[in-house]
């Protein structure tokens, strides 16, 4: 059989559009190298929880990984050195500023954060108009214009040769008739642009894909790393098939926890030839998309049903074939829904989870504060409005509940959640934040929890609880517009806010800081499209791990929950 093969009713791919996917090197560890450039030569590991959340590259030379025990590294590298990350508050900065960075270089604002570390930027508009700018007779002496307004912005560059790593073999001579071959070859240096000045001027290294969807350029990405950028060259069909196919099911984005398990048991379970399965015993593309039980109705059973997305079947099977016409999310000035989470090793009685739950208020109505309000100019009076920049609609309530050991191999990882109007009170600037959380628990979220188990004498054991505000209506002038609130104003907003905050606490211990910095300010994944179950964990059982059927990596159990709400944090 043709592993490459295109099927009949295989879908066309669009390549009309450029998108750059952004992954930082290391980043926690980066961020913790550049407050202190002398860790930079030695293996880092950053700790959360017990395991390492990332390492450094000098640490990954001597063997260690993501996510391994503390011990385990310490082993295999006694001289790591190991930094506290559990106060995320250094990554979201350092996540914002490069992103406002990017963001700055954009011209039509598609540009989009996937969690703290990674960025997708549609740069369409800019190669199209730099495209029409070239000078064909001299191509190594090319300038790249970055500003409609001021030709001198931009950068030389050589278009005789791709930037970085090319994924696909390059014609000779360059078909620079061919439109799809002129755009990726000036995005290739774009991409490179960026990422030198991500470094010069911020300190941070990265990686870089290169194509003309999310999808693939998220794939192409994550080729050649750290430190690096690849090109996918999809001059041709059965390229991009190929790449495609030798992945993973379970590490194509988009694909989803659910779907990966189901193709997963669908196909293990008939006799899938091994050699169309990887080492890890895993579903490769290639293995779901030529395999002759599958087309877009067949997916549309097996995933369809009641509960889950529209469509579903044929957004697989685009996938399977390297298309994805899902477009890059403009940039908001306020995130799609802010929710705060904490996780347990078992809340028990009622006034834990109540205590619990006015932490967790509070620390929503603080940052709804933070990313929600705005100032106007002051008038010449001296005196200035705050107003909401939009109004979330929706509150909702998730948990999570450690299963009875007896439950455990089959533990469903997912999410329970309930949501209701969020009540005007919470906007309400008059009152403190506190008084607001009081009232939100008592009047909303304790009696929504308690309906969760009606039952009189339920046996709680809560390991996540979660207070999401979502279904944002931008209100007055912020509606229909994307202009920017003066970013100035934003910053002295939320210097505001944490300041009163660190008032009315005091010492901010590693506990509270814990708590009120387990924000996930999600921007609504580009993610499985399977809904909650986004962070569905596939338990192996026997040897004290669990694989993430989302990101595929094993995990030992008491890393479960740090993991989970990575994820959480907007992949
Ligand atoms: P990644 O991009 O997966 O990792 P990384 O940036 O550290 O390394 P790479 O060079 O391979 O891109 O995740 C980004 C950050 O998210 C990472 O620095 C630490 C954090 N993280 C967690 O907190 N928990 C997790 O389970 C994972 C995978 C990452
Ligand atoms: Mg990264």
């Amino acid at each position: 059989m043709d592993i490459f093969k295109r099927r009949h009713g295989a879908p066309k791919r669009k390549d009309d559009r450029v998108v750059l996917h952004f992954d930082y090197d290391c980043f926690y560890a980066s961020v913790f190298e550049n407050q202190n450039p002398a860790l930079k030569s030695l293996p880092l590991g950053v700790k959360q929880k017990g395991i390492l959340a990332t390492c450094n590259y000098a640490a990954r030379a001597r063997g260690v990984k993501k996510l391994m025990l503390i011990s385990e590294a310490k082993k295999l590298c006694p001289e790591l050195v190991i930094v506290e990350g559990e106060d995320l508050t250094p990554f979201r900065d350092a996540s914002k500023k490069l992103y406002s960075f990017l963001r700055s270089h954009s011209w039509n604002q598609k540009i989009e954060r996937l969690g703290l570390d990674e960025v997708f930027m549609d740069v369409t508009d800019m190669i199209d108009y730099n495209i029409s700018l070239l000078n064909r007779s001299s191509l190594s002496d090319s300038f790249f214009c970055l500003s409609k307004e001021n030709p001198e912005s931009g950068f030389p560059c050589d278009l005789t040769r791709f930037a970085g790593c090319v994924h696909g073999s390059l014609p000779v001579p360059p078909p620079l008739e061919v439109p799809v071959y002129v755009r990726l070859l000036l995005a290739s240096h774009l991409a490179w642009y960026l990422r030198l000045q991500l470094e010069d001027r911020f300190g941070y290294s990265s990686s870089c894909g290169v194509s003309t969807n999310k999808l693939l350029s998220k794939l192409a990405g994550s080729k050649h790393k750290p430190r690096n950028q690849t090109t996918l060259l999809s001059l041709d069909d059965d390229v991009v098939l190929g790449f495609v196919d030798s992945h993973a099911i379970r590490k194509i984005p988009g694909m989803g926890a659910k779907t990966t398990r189901l193709l997963e048991q669908r196909l293990l379970s008939k006799g899938t030839e091994v050699s169309s399965l990887d080492s890890e015993s895993t579903l490769t593309v290639n293995a779901v998309r030529v395999h002759p039980d599958i087309s877009p109705s067949s997916l549309e059973t097996l995933l369809g049903g009641p509960g889950s997305e529209q469509g579903v079947g044929l957004r697989v099977w685009h996938l399977l074939h390297g298309v994805d016409d899902t477009e890059v999310k403009e940039a908001s000035d306020f995130p799609t829904q802010i929710s705060i989470e904490d996780t347990y090793r078992g809340l028990n009685s009622l006034t834990q989870i109540d205590e619990e739950l006015r932490k967790l208020s509070a620390s929503l109505v603080r940052r709804m504060r933070m990313d929600l309000l705005t100032e106007d100019k002051p008038t010449e009076h001296g005196t200035s409005n705050q107003r909401w920049m939009a109004h979330p609609k929706t509150l909702r309530l998730s948990i999570r509940s450690w299963p009875a050991k007896s439950e455990m191999p089959d533990w469903d990882f997912s999410r329970t959640s309930r949501s209701q109007p969020l009540p005007n009170f919470v906007f309400s600037l008059r009152e403190s934040v506190e008084a607001i959380a009081e009232r939100l628990t008592s009047d909303i979220l304790f009696p929504m929890l308690k309906r969760f188990h009606p039952e009189k004498n339920h046996k709680w054991d809560l390991q996540l609880i979660n207070v999401c505000v979502a279904n944002m209506a931008p209100s007055g002038s912020q509606a229909g517009t994307n202009v920017g609130r003066d970013i100035s104003i934003m910053f002295k907003r939320q210097d505001d806010v944490l300041r009163q905050w660190k008032a009315d606490t005091g010492f901010i211990g590693q506990e509270d800081c814990l708590r009120a910095e387990a924000v996930a300010v999600s921007e609504q994944g580009y993610g499985s499209g399977d809904g909650d179950d986004d962070v569905e964990i596939l338990w192996e059982g026997e040897d004290g791990t669990a694989k993430c059927a989302q990101c595929g990596y094993s995990i030992p159990l008491f890393a479960v929950p740090a993991h989970a709400r990575y994820h959480d944090l907007g992949d």
